[in-house]
């Protein structure tokens, strides 16, 4: 099923992510709220080494609020850090991170010095736009392909935080079949990385189990078809994805079912709970 994998650039990145560390006083991990853990990039962690950090839950308004609770919680134990989960075009919401930046660095507010932040976060995760929102206009971001070599960018927010950010350093990982998946049900990969029907009968299976009630008004059914297979046949009739014959074109049908959940249409889903080991992304892997 999956997908692609960027070998020397995890040793750039820790370079890089080694270098800067020290002029930093706080981390803003960027990560996805569906998806806090597939969505993080086990590197920074490792390197943070208690650095105060922000993990901020991305596109919070696409994810299961009861289950962003329960993330919320379960970051909170790590060790300094604080978690907050935004929907990054609300200016209300980005508003909510300087203000967590300052009660997290008394000392450097007090001493009248600029708080020096690090952002990070894959691509599509959210970064730029939350980087507008808080410095309140567009700021053009370069870099985010592993190939291009990047520096960081400094932003000065003018209110006292200087804000580096790093594009092109943090990249998925994707040797995980489950965290894989839920990447590419999200959207967070690109299309050609990853076969569209083995990720939408995953996601039908997923879907089917945590959220039954959502798929059945969405796709306005009686009750759900036996197998994720038939609820993609089902879909895909009702969406007139079909092949001459009036079969039922599988792979249009699965991005539909993907597109519909990456934009919200079937509600707010969460594809990943803490300590989650029998999902049908798990059982992905028993199949590959
Ligand atoms: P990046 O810098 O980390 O690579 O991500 P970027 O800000 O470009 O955001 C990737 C996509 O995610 C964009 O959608 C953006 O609008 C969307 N997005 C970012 N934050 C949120 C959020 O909190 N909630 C929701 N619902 N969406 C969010 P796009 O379709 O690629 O672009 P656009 O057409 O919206 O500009």
């Amino acid at each position: 099923m999956i997908i692609d994998w960027y070998p020397g650039h995890m040793k750039k990145a820790r370079a890089q992510i080694t270098e800067i560390l020290p002029k930093i006083d706080l981390v803003i991990e960027v990560l996805d709220a569906r998806l806090p853990i597939s969505s993080a990039n086990p590197l920074l962690e490792r390197l943070r080494n208690n650095k105060p950090c922000i993990k901020v839950l991305n596109k919070a308004d696409l994810a299961d609020s009861s289950v962003t609770k329960a993330w919320i919680s379960k970051l909170e134990q790590q060790q300094a850090v604080k978690a907050l989960a935004i929907d990054a075009k609300d200016r209300r919401d980005a508003g909510l991170i300087p203000k967590l930046c300052r009660k997290m660095l008394t000392a450097r507010v007090k001493a009248g010095k600029p708080l020096r932040i690090l952002i990070v976060g894959i691509p599509n995760v959210g970064k730029s736009t939350l980087i507008n929102t808080m410095a309140g206009k567009k700021i053009a971001r370069v870099g985010d392909k592993p190939a291009i070599t990047t520096c960081p960018q400094q932003i000065d927010l003018r209110n006292g935080i200087l804000l580096s950010d790093t594009p092109g350093i943090l990249w998925p990982i994707l040797d995980s079949v489950p965290g894989a998946c839920r990447l590419a049900a999200s959207g967070a990969i690109g299309d050609d990385a990853y076969d569209s029907t083995a990720v939408g009968l995953v996601s039908a299976e997923y879907l089917s189990e945590r959220y039954p009630g959502l798929l059945l008004k969405r796709y306005k059914l009686d009750r759900l078809p036996d197998t994720p297979l038939l609820l993609l046949e089902e879909i895909g009739r009702q969406r007139g994805c079909l092949v001459s014959g009036g079969e039922v074109d599988l792979h249009r049908a699965a991005e539909v079912l993907l597109r519909e959940l990456r934009g919200g249409k079937i509600g707010p889903i969460s594809l990943e709970r803490p300590n989650e080991t029998n999902s049908a992304f798990e059982r992905a892997t028993e199949t590959q």
